[in-house]
């Protein structure tokens, strides 16, 4: 076997071994447990900072066996962004979606990473099946943001309560322990915001309600929106609760649907002011002013009576894109502005080549909120 060069000598005079070469093994077929890839290491250079992103190894095994380039590929759970990461970098288009923004700015700046990397100069991956295949051609080489509600959900439950009692006008209890407050003559709970009106919540109610026999006022729940069970549930409650002397007859209000209450989640969209002009066969495009209403609002809630103050409107914007020749459906990025770090800001003056004939330059401007600002203008030849 030596004479073979089947036996590995160890240098430091241990016990020789029998080598096995990748041929002479058929491998195993990969079972439901992979334990061969490793967690995102802190150090690594993808590792975004948050808490559950997943290696991009292992994402890549799960698109490669489910998929072929340029298919569509959704997460709708897409935290730091991996699925689309990888999905980017195997030339297949993706979907994400996520209920958390700062999940949505962190994917955002992750994926204009890749696509200007890949634009500047076409990168080999090594998430390719083999070392001697090349990386596929990327399907797309951009991406919109998509605000599918006009609520933010993260909003923390403290948060909800006050603006809901201030909405609805509702006396706040500050020793109630499980009730917020009242109403007129009903004692009321606020649901979090951040899932809808369940029979759990309903049974925890009722609970709430049997620990206190002598209690019989009305009850108004609030929340954004409620589960079809918990409607019926409610029903079958009040049916049993009719009549004049009836006690903790149950009433809702969905902020979502409510034409009085609901007025308040309605979205401000933010806006953007940017000249746009052709000098000859550049194209300068100069943003003077962002304004995110709902930084503001976020900032105001957390300085309380003090009104927040931005002084420069860079610190709102995460980053900006140009496409010079938008056709009104696909943004190509031409020019992208990307703060590597978290403290550095954008430039918000830029220069680059243009055609001489009539054009539309879009401007996007995506807030550290990962908030869209579309801004599009027609020059003429
Ligand atoms: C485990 S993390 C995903 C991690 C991701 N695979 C990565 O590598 O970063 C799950 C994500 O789902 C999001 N999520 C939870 N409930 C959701 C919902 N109802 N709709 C959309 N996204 C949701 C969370 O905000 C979180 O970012």
């Amino acid at each position: 076997m030596d004479a073979e060069g089947l036996i590995y000598w160890p240098p430091d005079g241990g016990w020789p071994r029998r080598k096995w070469f990748a041929d002479d093994v058929q491998g195993v077929a990969l079972q439901s447990i992979w334990t061969d890839i490793a967690p995102v290491n802190s150090q690594a250079h993808d590792d975004t900072g948050f808490p559950t992103q997943k290696p991009e190894e292992l994402i890549a095994r799960l698109i490669h066996v489910s998929s072929n380039p340029s298919d569509l590929v959704l997460d709708c759970f897409i935290g730091s962004g991996t699925t689309a990461a990888v999905v980017q970098k195997l030339g297949r288009r993706w979907i994400g979606c996520d209920i958390n923004k700062g999940a949505i700015q962190t994917t955002a700046k992750r994926l204009q990473t890749i696509i200007q990397e890949q634009i500047d100069k076409p990168v080999q991956t090594s998430l390719v099946e083999s070392n001697d295949e090349k990386s596929p051609e990327p399907a797309q080489a951009a991406f919109t943001i998509w605000r599918v509600n006009d609520y933010d959900l993260a909003i923390q439950h403290n948060e909800a309560v006050n603006l809901a009692c201030e909405h609805i006008g509702i006396q706040r209890s500050r020793t109630d322990a499980y009730f917020d407050g009242t109403v007129r003559k009903s004692l009321v709970k606020i649901v979090p915001f951040g899932h809808p009106l369940t029979p759990l919540d309903l049974e925890e109610l009722k609970r709430e309600l049997d620990a206190r026999p002598d209690e019989d006022r009305p009850i108004t729940l609030v929340c954004l929106g409620m589960e079809l069970a918990a409607k019926t549930w409610i029903e079958d409650w009040n049916r049993l609760r009719k009549g004049k002397e009836a006690v903790n007859q149950i009433s809702v209000i969905e902020l979502r649907t409510d034409p009085k209450y609901g007025k308040f989640i309605k979205h401000e969209p933010a806006r953007a002011k940017v000249t746009i002009a052709r000098k000859k066969d550049q194209l300068v495009v100069e943003i003077e002013d962002v304004i995110s209403p709902t930084i503001l609002e976020r900032l105001a809630q957390q300085a309380g009576l003090l009104q927040p103050k931005i002084d420069d409107w860079r610190a709102m914007v995460d980053c900006v894109m140009i496409d010079p020749a938008y056709d009104g459906k696909v943004f190509t990025v031409a020019l992208s502005d990307v703060p590597e770090k978290k403290t550095d800001l954008v430039t918000g003056r830029y220069e680059l080549p243009v055609s001489h004939g009539k054009t539309t330059v879009a401007v996007k401007i995506i807030d550290m909120l990962g908030e869209e600002v579309l801004v599009t203008h027609g020059l003429s030849g």
